[in-house]
């Protein structure tokens, strides 16, 4: 075969792609050669353009380490982390709603039981919150034992993760207790823009400069015999609730974080006067058949 011209070569390629031995791969590549042709007649790409994708492509590549993964950002920033997540995680009626991980979780930090500090070694203080609820099943029954894998942004807006040499700051697994409870202090999360010092950044500037991330917390909620859980706890009232820069705001994920004056609960929960409650359960379903959602750190991406 020879001779292909810009409406003949797309279906040359696919040809080619004919004998791949695993029917996944040759399904994936095959639609992947298709779109990536189509995008490419129907801007009519410039070599010029095109070269200025891969100079961006390997920038993005480039920009990653054991620490840093730029493709999970930029995968964030065009939706189509949040696209994934809506294809293959629907949710069970009445289960917690799923969203993307992000580019800062970390592996293997410190677990804690009911009544953790997860300000514990904080560098930096912040609104002091009590953050307390339950795990529960579709069915409003208590899921005992389960773990809540937390992390969330210092009040700089800037993860742990981000900075040199750092140790584990408001990052914990928090175990809940035979009735499904849990409880841990923290400080209430501020929003905080996405990393702008590399080439997502650039791309954000020059397109839509939606940047920031309404304040949140995230969780990863797992049981034995349920369906683990990634996502977020949003703040009530956030300016950034509209415009969140990855796409993952959801109604049922809003919280409210209210004042509390009362000396007397304050001491009881060893918490200063006033401070911040926040009640919040999490709902998870029956495992079923449902597989595990995968948990990458970037330190997965470069091992
Ligand atoms: C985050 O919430 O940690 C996050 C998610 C996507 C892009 C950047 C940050
Ligand atoms: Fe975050």
């Amino acid at each position: 075969m020879r001779q292909f011209n810009e409406d003949t070569l797309t279906d040359a390629v696919v040809a080619r792609l004919k004998k791949t031995k695993n029917p996944r791969l040759k399904q994936v590549m095959s639609a992947a050669v298709k779109h990536l042709h189509a995008f490419a007649r129907e801007v009519h790409l410039t070599e010029e353009e095109w070269f200025e994708g891969i100079k961006f492509l390997t920038a993005v590549g480039q920009k990653c380490d054991d620490k840093r993964q730029e493709f999970i950002l930029l995968s964030d920033v065009l939706g189509l982390s949040m696209m994934i997540v809506a294809l293959n995680h629907k949710t069970a009626p009445g289960a917690t709603e799923a969203t993307v991980l992000g580019p800062f979780f970390a592996h293997g930090a410190k677990e804690y039981g009911y009544g953790a500090d997860l300000r514990q070694g904080a560098t930096m203080k912040g609104e002091d919150v009590w953050v307390s609820g339950r795990v529960l099943g579709t069915d409003g029954k208590p899921v005992p034992d389960a773990l809540l894998d937390i992390w969330q942004a210092k009040a700089d807006g800037i993860y742990d993760v981000q900075e040199p040499d750092a140790e584990f700051e408001l990052r914990g697994r928090v175990k809940c207790n035979a009735k499904g409870e849990y409880a841990f202090a923290s400080y209430k999360p501020k929003f905080y823009s996405i990393p702008m010092d590399g080439p997502v950044g650039d791309l954000t500037r020059n397109t839509t400069n939606n940047h920031m991330r309404p304040a949140h917390m995230h969780a990863i909620v797992s049981a034995p015999g349920y369906q683990q859980v990634i996502t977020h706890v949003f703040v009530q009232g956030d300016p950034y609730l509209d415009g969140d820069a990855v796409f993952a705001v959801k109604d049922s994920l809003v919280a409210k974080y209210k004042k509390v004056s009362d000396a007397a609960e304050a001491k009881k929960l060893g918490m200063p006067t006033p401070f911040l409650k926040l009640n919040w359960d999490f709902n998870l379903a029956p495992a079923g058949k449902a597989k595990a959602r995968k948990v990458i750190a970037p330190s997965d991406a470069v091992a």
